[in-house]
């Protein structure tokens, strides 16, 4: 183990894209604040010392426009949204330790501190630029008050994002063709003074602050082509009021204020710093996180910084990348505060297939989820195993059901009660014998699973390795039988319950992170006091109380007709929606007219697929992938995971086995004969325990089997 790896000696802060306080909470919101939540609950598990912050994001267009729609002051607006927001989150068991917004003192004071630190070290500057105006509402556009077409992709973009296609940032005057979205007229161009920070001198630093930036790839990946293509200062003001003011402004009834996202993700330490105002420094010190006392200052690399600063990880959602890995940790740097150790983005989220769409109603909302009955570590478990932090999530609620149904309920839930159940009614409790060295090595291994995704960011690693020593229970239990032992050989039957307790235990300790109360549950049972939530790794191997009182079971199957039903109810309400309008809006937001695509059963509706990559790649790239006609030989699903199917490949030279999520998606024993497409020079990776050697090409949520139409022989190369 590397002396970096967690746990490590300081104190980390795990934070979340902060919500903007302008509507209601759904599944594409939960997914990411759920598994910041059980990221930060594995790191604890882990025994480092974390807080979890976040809060509601109060300023902005996002906002405004909204509580104009409604004709509310945005401040009443906002807040109402955010003390929501604050009565939600602990309903689906996500603990931050301070979730404050960035309206409040301890934000604006520290925004206006960081602004005038970056200003007299002489990175902000102020220049004239060309900035949208309605001439009819005698106002600037901002931001979500214009919409119009991407520069660079040329994408149906806002006015400082592009959306729906390239995810750039868009500065001030870049969109073209700009329509108002006040008054649908043609926004023309005025000259406007605006003050800019300088993005562009960080170059250098941001490329080394990514070669040590941990998390998912894709935080990495786009930032350092979004570098090399050049960096452009940074518009840090709007024509709005409200927001936070720019410090010291003269006050010359120019409404000028910060961009929302300078302050927004201040907030990440402005909440860090309540934090630890109020449980005290000496129990968690916010300055030794984020301050460090001019390490960073000085000029000191990430790493540098990391010796002795604190483990900062963001987990965000894939459209805010740029903001994070490149205005962020450049104004860190600016200011003198220490740079992130991880950024996690997380991939979309579709329902049924096709992207979430508030507006049409095609989400899942937090409310509607709770009034339905189901418990929250259900969803928790669902999201995080089946998207972990990078991953694209499809939500369904027949895949919902089969999850629960098939990891919850048949193997944790029903190894959970089997085993407590035989150890009540023979032992009244944990029977007096010592773990065996096979359970012991085994949980041990689970533990070491644990610690390994975790500092992999992988939390479907984390969820599986619970899982995974729940189905080994199971297969211990049959394998060892012992019912029959009781009688005859007293003495191993009590060793295997023994056994199957301690393992009983483990899972609940490793689960935690995913399904606290669920573990909590088990953890009562099991006689244990206090919190399992406070319950390290290693306490997996500790032995559980000699007696405890009879088991219930924790998990219950979700029948098929509530699954018909919801089904229903869903489809019902998104046709509803879509005859109302054609608004694709995802935030509620007023869009210009956009008329839906025509859609066959082989023509996609565009809005539902992901979209082009802006960014071209050069033909030795392309070279750099081994791609091979192949042909299917053997086919069969993997025992344990759900989607998952081991293939043998023939390539010609070799047969390759691989692992393919295809399990659900066509019929396996059809599959041995079919010629497919096969990436040869994938790196190799274990799935449950089988090694992947290639990958075979598939398009779409249907995993639709790429293959040649001509006579291309077995082993040629795709070029
Ligand atoms: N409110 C923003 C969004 O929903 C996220 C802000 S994250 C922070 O896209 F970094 F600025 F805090
Ligand atoms: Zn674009």
């Amino acid at each position: 183990m590397s002396s970096d790896e967690f746990p490590t000696d300081r104190p980390a802060v795990v934070t979340c894209g902060l919500p903007y306080a302008n509507g209601d909470l759904h599944i594409g919101h939960l997914r990411g604040y759920i598994g910041a939540d059980a990221f930060n609950r594995s790191l604890e598990t882990l025994g480092q010392e974390t807080a979890y912050v976040c809060g509601s994001d109060m300023h902005g267009t996002p906002v405004a426009v909204n509580a104009e729609q409604q004709g509310v002051d945005p401040e009443d607006f906002a807040l109402e949204w955010h003390e929501q927001y604050k009565e939600t989150f602990p309903q689906f068991n996500v603990d931050f330790d301070n979730y404050g917004h960035t309206h409040d003192e301890t934000n604006t004071e520290l925004t206006q501190d960081i602004v005038r630190t970056l200003d007299e070290k002489g990175y902000i500057y102020e220049k004239e630029i060309q900035v949208a105006y309605d001439p009819d509402a005698d106002q600037y556009l901002p931001d979500r008050y214009v919409v119009g077409t991407c520069p660079y992709c040329g994408a149906k973009a806002r006015g400082d994002e592009c959306d729906e296609g390239c995810q750039r940032h868009l500065e001030p005057g870049e969109v073209e063709d700009p329509t108002s979205t006040i008054t649908g007229n043609p926004a023309e161009y005025r000259e406007r003074a605006h003050k800019f920070f300088e993005v562009s001198e960080f170059a250098d630093y941001l490329t080394e602050f990514l070669d040590g930036l941990e998390g998912t790839s894709n935080a990495r990946n786009q930032p350092r082509q979004w570098i090399e293509d050049g960096l452009q200062d940074w518009c840090i003001t709007r024509d709005m009021d409200w927001g936070i003011d720019y410090p010291d402004a003269e006050d010359d009834g120019d409404d000028l204020v910060l961009y929302v996202w300078v302050d927004a993700p201040i907030e990440y330490i402005a909440s860090t710093k309540q934090y630890s105002e109020r449980v005290g420094k000496d129990v968690y010190d916010w300055e030794e996180v984020w301050k460090d006392d001019g390490v960073s200052a000085s000029g000191g690399s990430p790493d540098e910084q990391r010796e002795s600063g604190g483990d900062i990880v963001h987990i965000i959602g894939r459209d805010i990348i740029q903001h994070h890995a490149i205005f962020w940790p450049a104004m860190l740097e600016g200011a003198g505060y220490n740079a992130p150790r991880g950024i996690a983005a997380t991939g979309f989220i579709t329902i049924n297939g096709k992207g979430l769409s508030t507006s049409r109603n095609r989400a899942i909302w937090a409310k509607e989820y709770l009034d339905e009955g189901f418990h929250p570590d259900l969803l928790r478990y669902y999201l995080t195993t089946t998207g972990g932090l990078q991953q694209d999530v499809d939500f369904s609620w027949e895949a919902f059901q089969e999850k629960v149904n098939g990891e919850l309920v048949g193997t944790v839930g029903n190894f959970w009660y089997r085993s407590l159940l035989f150890a009540y009614r023979n032992y009244e409790g944990t029977p007096e014998a010592d773990v065996s060295e096979e359970v012991h090595e085994r949980i041990e291994g689970a533990i070491g699973e644990t610690r390994e995704a975790v500092n992999d960011y992988d939390l479907r690693g984390v969820g599986h390795a619970a899982t995974r020593l729940a189905q080994f229970g199971n297969e211990y239990i049959q394998r060892n039988e012992p019912w029959k032992l009781t009688d005859e050989e007293p003495e191993r039957a009590a060793q295997v319950i023994r056994d199957c307790v301690q393992i009983a235990k483990a899972v609940g300790v490793l689960l935690e992170p995913i399904a606290p109360d669920k573990a909590q549950d088990l953890w009562a049972q099991l006689g244990e006091d206090g919190d399992v939530a406070n319950a390290h790794l290693e306490d997996a191997l500790e032995a559980p109380p000699r007696t405890f009182d009879e088991p219930g079971e924790l998990f219950a199957k979700i029948e098929d007709e509530r699954v018909e039903e919801l089904t229903e109810k869903l489809e019902e309400r998104v046709d509803a929606a879509s005859s109302d309008d054609g608004d694709e809006s995802d935030d509620g937001e007023t869009e210009s007219d956009d008329t839906d695509a025509v859609e066959s059963d082989d023509m996609a509706d565009t809005d539902d697929l992901e979209p082009l990559l802006e960014d071209r790649i050069g033909f030795e790239d392309f070279q750099e992938l081994d791609i091979r006609v192949g042909r299917i030989e053997e086919a069969e699903g993997i025992e344990g995971a759900d989607d998952l199917a081991r293939l043998e490949v023939d390539i010609g030279f070799e047969t390759r086995q691989v692992v393919a999520g295809i399990k659900q998606l066509h019929d396996l024993e059809e599959l041995p004969g079919t010629k497919c497409v096969l990436l040869a020079n994938m790196e190799p990776a274990e799935l449950f325990g089988v090694e992947s050697n290639g990958m075979i090409l598939a398009a779409g949520e249907e995993a639709d089997l790429l293959t040649t139409h001509g006579d291309a022989e077995i082993g040629e190369k795709i070029k």
